[in-house]
């Protein structure tokens, strides 16, 4: 983990709210792993976590949505310009424990994270994404994945629903997921009727993303936990539920 300033090789929107920033970075990075992201001149005060979307060993890319202050300036920004990264930072996926087949299962922009496991993991996942209306970051996944299958709640692009509706969760070894909680709790809910091994990317809010702070712990049966330091992924064996 290092603080640098990076160039910014580009950063464009890639639909309505969603933007796709990439910037220099050369050092290993493992799937699940998440930077806090910073405008070099302090436009907002506390950096923001985005995870890592994407990297090639020369480059890593983010995928984000504009919410607020931060994500609205980081969007700004163009190509050339500097950014104040902080990372890698939290465990990441440990890929050796994704056995047989896995459905990697991704909400809204919760898909972010998922891109780069599923290009490790190759054919051994089926991806499963959905969406509220408008799409994206689909035709990424198709590159490397077995099989990509869409929801929408609209139903304008794929099946209309949730995306708990396409998948058969005794087809799978084991689950990953990220996106909102409603999603996840549904998945950790199928998960443990079926005794499939799931592991979940949460997200809290973030102050330091260093494990100093404690803004961001989660209860664990071993106790409370940080979800910038000891996650963002869990196994969902390791939480409490309410
Ligand atoms: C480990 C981790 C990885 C993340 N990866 C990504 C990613 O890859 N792409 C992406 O778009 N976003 C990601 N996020 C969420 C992202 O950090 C927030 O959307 C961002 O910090 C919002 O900052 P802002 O200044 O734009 O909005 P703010 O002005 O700070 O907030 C805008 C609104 O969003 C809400 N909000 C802000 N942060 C969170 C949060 N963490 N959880 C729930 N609600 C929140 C606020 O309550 C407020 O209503 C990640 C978060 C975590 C913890
Ligand atoms: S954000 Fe400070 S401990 Fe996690």
């Amino acid at each position: 983990m290092k603080v640098c300033n990076s160039k910014i090789l580009k950063n464009e929107q890639v639909i309505d709210n969603i933007y796709k920033l990439v910037v220099e970075f050369e050092d290993k990075i493992i799937p699940g792993q998440f930077f806090m992201l910073k405008t070099v001149n302090n436009e907002f005060l506390l950096p923001r976590p985005i995870s890592v979307n994407d990297c090639d060993g020369n480059s890593v890319t983010f995928l984000y949505r504009v919410e607020g202050t931060g994500t609205k300036v980081m969007s700004s920004l163009i190509e050339g310009v500097e950014i104040q990264a902080l990372g890698p930072l939290g465990n990441g996926f440990d890929v050796e424990k994704l056995k047989g087949k896995v459905a990697v299962i991704g909400g809204g922009i919760g898909v972010a994270p998922l891109l780069y496991l599923v290009k490790e993991l190759g054919e051994q996942a089926d991806v499963y994404l959905g969406f509220r209306d408008i799409t994206y970051e689909v035709n990424e996944f198709e590159k490397y994945a077995n099989k990509v299958l869409v929801a929408t709640e609209d139903g304008s692009v794929g099946q209309k629903g949730f995306v708990t509706g396409l998948i058969d969760f005794s087809n799978y070894n084991c689950v990953v997921t990220c996106g909102p909680q409603v999603m996840m709790d549904a998945i950790m809910n199928e998960c443990e009727k079926s005794g499939t091994m799931c592991f979940v990317s949460l997200e809290k809010r973030m102050a330091c993303g260093l494990g100093a702070c404690l803004g961001c712990v989660v209860q664990t049966k071993d106790g409370m936990k940080r979800v910038c330091k000891d996650g963002p992924i869990f196994e969902i064996s390791e939480l409490v539920r309410m």
